[in-house]
């Protein structure tokens, strides 16, 4: 018998859904190797039918690694490694949307996470959906001449660009004095365990481009966002109660959607995935000697 049955949700290999797992129960050493192989090949796993406390999520997150901790130290629910995410009204008939523009998460640490899960606690009527693309696909898809253009550029990362499409929320005093100082990535990466380059891309923490003028380099940014933001790169995620999703923060960007009745609570636990330290300094280290020669 299979432990699980798994449907791509696209032609393109980036989602697939599984279903016929229940993360509260054990799962075996063989059936996590499998879901790791999945999960390298999808990028974005939609677990279906799990009602999982804050304990029980972590639990579940761990099956891909160890868990990282969020900027916000103040929005922790239930376990410490555990954040919520719902709107939040910011002055009357104002709502703040974690996420709510494409990007990848906390890419301004100096080894920023190899996933994030998200588990339903409470969902809008309608909208509300979650938008994935594929920066695999994007990069291998760019003309010759921009790859060529591209390769050995780094970008500076901060927690918020100054030209950063959306405010995030501020941070408090205790969360600001763990915040890492601003750090340079590759624009182009390699994935360490499918062994395919994508670009790394995040217009809300990119505040400069190593050796290029600001509106140079803002321009390339932009033409960069609008090529991997194209339809045929993405999985739509339509939410639905007890699911569970993680993606690779790798080998995909994301952003939440405010079309939804803000008087509806759109209510998420969220954690994320510590990536190996090691695929970044030698990233950086390979993006040196290329620059140098
Ligand atoms: C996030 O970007 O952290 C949240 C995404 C979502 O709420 O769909």
């Amino acid at each position: 018998m299979s432990d699980y049955t798994i449907n791509p949700m696209t032609s393109h290999e980036t989602g697939a859904e599984i279903i016929g797992l229940d993360l509260c129960r054990h799962v075996s050493d063989e059936v996590k190797k499998k879901i790791n192989a999945d999960f390298a090949k999808y990028h974005v796993l939609v677990f279906r039918g799990q009602k999982l406390t804050p304990p029980q999520f972590a639990a579940a997150g761990e099956i891909f690694g160890p868990l990282m901790q969020h900027h916000h130290k103040e929005v922790r629910i239930g376990h410490p490694d555990v954040y919520e995410v719902k709107q939040t009204e910011i002055e009357p008939g104002k709502y703040r949307i974690a996420g709510g523009s494409f990007h990848t998460d906390h890419s301004n640490h100096p080894c920023p996470p190899k996933a994030t899960a998200l588990h339903t606690v409470s969902l809008p009527s309608y909208g509300g959906d979650t938008q994935f693309v594929n920066m695999h696909d994007a990069y291998d898809d760019l003309p010759e001449a921009t790859k060529q253009r591209i390769a050995g550029l780094k970008a500076l990362h901060v927690f918020e660009s100054k030209f950063s499409p959306r405010k995030l929320r501020p941070l408090s005093e205790d969360s600001a004095k763990e915040l890492p100082p601003p750090t340079l990535h590759p624009l182009v990466r390699t994935h360490p365990e499918n062994g395919r380059k994508f670009l790394y891309l995040n217009p809300v923490r990119i505040e400069a481009i190593t050796g290029m003028e600001e509106k140079d380099a803002l321009a390339l940014v932009a033409e960069l966002m609008a090529h991997a933001t194209q339809k045929k790169y993405e999985y739509r995620h339509k939410w639905i109660m007890g699911d569970m999703v993680i993606w690779d923060d790798r080998s995909v960007m994301h952003q939440a959607n405010a079309d939804y009745d803000m008087k509806e609570l759109r209510h998420l636990y969220r954690i994320m995935v510590e990536d190996n330290p090691k695929h970044w300094i030698a990233e950086g280290e390979k993006t040196l000697a290329h620059a140098a020669a």
